[in-house]
C-alpha cells in the first residue's frame, strides 16, 4: 500500500514503454490514468514485464497456496473466467457443482448426515473462518438472549499460533480472544489448562489442523475430551470450529485414523482452503457445518434481485466461479487415489528434506513434515553468533528459493523458525537442488567470521 504522506518526486517516475511500436507513448504516469489509449500489445507487454519481476511461484516455499495445475485445469479456467459465483440463477450448473463439492468435502470429513448439513464455498479459508466464528457467536448470542443474559462480551478460545485471520475475526467482529500461549512443552493447543480460559461468555474453541508456523496438528479429540470434562464439571457445553485450512485436504487421505473431524461430536464446523491442499489456484475455500442447526438461519440472506430466490451466506458478493469448477475438476480427476498419491508424495518429499536438514548439523527440527507436508526448524542453541536464519533466508533468495524465517508465536516469540512448505510440483529432484543450495549457503555463512545479524522482516509466513 502506498503511504501518500511519503511520496517524493522519484516515486512518480514514468513507466517507459520500449517496444518500438509506431505511435507508442514513450512515457506514462505511474499513478494517473493516461489521456490516450495504448495498443493492446504494448499494455500487455508492460503488465507482463512488471509481473516478471515477481519471484518464481514454483520456488516459493513460503506459501501453502497452489502454484501448479495441469493443462486441462488451465483450459477450464480460461473457459470459465467470466462466471460470477453469486449469479446462481444465471449459472445454475456452477451452483449445483458448488453444492456437490461441499458435500463431497463434508463426506470426506465424515459428516454423519450430509443431507442435514450445510456448507458453502468462500474466497479462501479466511472468509470461511469468519463465517465459522460468526455462526458460533450468533448461536451463543441466541442462547444468551433466550436466557435473558447479557450479550456484550463474547470471547473465543484459541492458540496464540492461529493464523492472522483469527486475529482479524476477533478484531472486526469484536470478540475477545482468549489466547492459549504456546510454550516449549505445548507447541500446539492440546487442551491443557483449558478450564482457565472458558466461561459463560465463550462462544467456542478454535482448533487448528495444520498450524501455520510448524504444520503440527492440534489434537482435536483431546481438546474435545477436555471440553467434555469442563461440561461435566461446570455445565458449559462448548463447540469446536476446526480450522483445517491446510490439513483438511491432507488428513482424510493420509491420516484416516486421526479423529479430528465430524467424528468428534463437539466439532460444529470445519473449513479448508481449496487453494491449498485442495490443489486449486487461488482463491477458493470451503466451510461445512455439521448440521443446519449449527448455522443460525438469521445468517442466511435471501436475495431475489438476480432472479429466483437465492440463499446466500458469504461476506463477499461477487467472486470468481471458475475456482469452484476447478475444485470439482480436481475432485473428479484425482479421486481418493489421486489425492492420496499427491499428498503422500508431498509428505515424502517433506520428510526427505526435513531429515536431510536435521542431518546438516546446525539445525533442530521443530516439526518433520509428517502431518501436512510443511516443517520448520531452528538454529541449535549456541551453534553460532555469526549468522541467523534470516541470513540463510536471504542467501537462499539469491538462488531464487523463498524459504522464510520468522518468530514463533507467543510465548515463544524469541524463537526464530524457518519453514518449508512442500506442495504438488516440488519434485524430489527440485528438493535435491534445494538441499544442495542449503548446504552451500550454510557453508558460506559458517565461513564468515563476523556477525551478520539481520532482524525479522515480518514478511510472508502468515500465508
Ligand atoms: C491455519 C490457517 N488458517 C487460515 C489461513 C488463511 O487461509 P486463506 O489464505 O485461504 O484465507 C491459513 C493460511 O495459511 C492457515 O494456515
Amino acid at each position: 500500500m502506498v503511504d501518500h504522506r511519503r511520496i517524493n518526486e522519484s516515486d512518480r517516475m514514468y513507466l517507459s514503454p520500449v517496444f518500438l511500436r509506431p505511435g507508442e507513448a514513450t512515457s506514462l504516469a505511474r499513478w494517473e490514468i493516461a489521456d490516450d489509449m495504448l495498443a493492446p500489445e504494448t499494455a500487455y507487454q508492460i503488465v507482463h514485464d512488471e509481473a516478471m519481476l515477481d519471484g518464481n511461484a514454483r520456488l516459493n516455499l513460503a506459501t501453502f497456496v497452489s502454484t501448479f495445475m495441469d493443462k486441462h485445469a488451465r483450459d477450464l479456467y480460461a473457459e470459465t473466467v467470466d462466471k460470477n459465483i453469486i449469479d446462481k440463477d444465471e449459472y445454475p450448473a456452477t451452483a449445483a457443482i458448488e453444492e456437490r463439492c461441499w458435500r463431497i468435502i463434508g463426506n470426506l470429513w465424515n459428516n454423519p448426515d450430509i443431507d442435514n448439513a450445510i456448507g458453502t464455498s468462500t474466497i479462501g479459508s479466511s472468509e470461511a473462518c469468519m463465517l465459522g466464528g460468526l455462526a458460533l457467536k450468533r448461536r451463543w448470542r441466541e442462547r444468551r438472549v433466550a436466557d435473558g443474559k447479557p450479550v456484550d462480551s463474547p470471547n473465543v478460545v484459541l492458540s496464540t499460533a492461529v493464523q492472522v485471520c483469527w486475529e482479524k475475526f476477533c478484531n472486526y467482529f469484536e470478540v475477545e480472544p482468549r489466547w492459549v500461549p504456546v510454550d516449549a512443552d505445548h507447541l500446539v493447543m492440546d487442551g491443557h489448562d483449558l478450564e482457565n480460559y472458558v466461561d459463560e461468555n465463550t462462544i467456542g474453541v478454535v482448533a487448528i489442523m495444520g498450524q501455520t508456523f510448524t504444520g503440527l496438528f492440534e489434537p482435536v479429540k483431546a481438546i474435545a475430551e477436555k471440553l467434555d470434562e469442563i461440561h461435566a464439571s461446570t455445565g458449559l457445553d462448548l463447540k469446536i470450529h476446526v480450522d483445517a485450512a491446510s490439513g483438511g485436504m491432507v488428513a482424510p487421505f493420509c491420516h484416516p485414523d486421526i479423529e479430528w473431524d465430524f467424528r468428534v461430536d463437539r466439532v460444529a464446523s470445519i473449513n479448508t482452503s481449496g487453494h491449498k491442499y485442495g490443489l486449486v489456484y487461488p482463491g477458493v475455500g470451503w466451510i461445512v457445518w455439521r448440521s443446519v442447526a449449527d448455522l443460525p438461519e438469521s445468517m442466511v440472506f435471501h436475495c431475489a434481485y438476480l432472479g429466483g430466490n437465492m440463499p446466500t451466506l458469504a461476506l463477499n458478493f461477487s467472486r470468481p466461479g471458475a475456482q469452484v469448477l476447478l475444485q470439482y475438476y480436481q475432485l473428479l480427476r484425482l479421486g481418493r487415489a489421486g489425492y492420496t498419491a499427491v499428498q503422500q508424495g508431498a509428505l515424502d518429499v517433506a520428510q526427505f528434506l526435513s531429515s536431510q536438514i536435521a542431518a546438516l548439523g546446525p539445525f533442530d527440527l521443530v516439526s518433520k513434515g509428517d502431518t501436512i507436508p510443511a516443517f520448520a526448524w531452528k538454529l541449535k542453541d549456541g551453534y553460532t553468533e555469526n549468522w541467523t536464519l534470516y541470513d540463510l533466508e536471504e542467501r537462499l533468495r539469491l538462488k531464487g528459493w523463498q524459504v522464510p524465517a520468522y518468530p514463533m508465536a507467543d510465548n515463544l516469540a524469541d524463537m526464530t523458525l524457518q519453514r518449508i512448505v512442500v506442495r504438488f510440483g516440488l519434485s524430489h529432484d527440485l528438493a535435491e537442488s534445494l538441499l544442495a543450495d542449503i548446504k552451500t549457503e550454510v557453508a558460506f555463512l559458517d565461513s564468515l567470521n563476523s556477525p551478520m545479524r539481520r532482524e525479522a522482516t515480518g514478511t510472508h509466513f502468515h500465508h
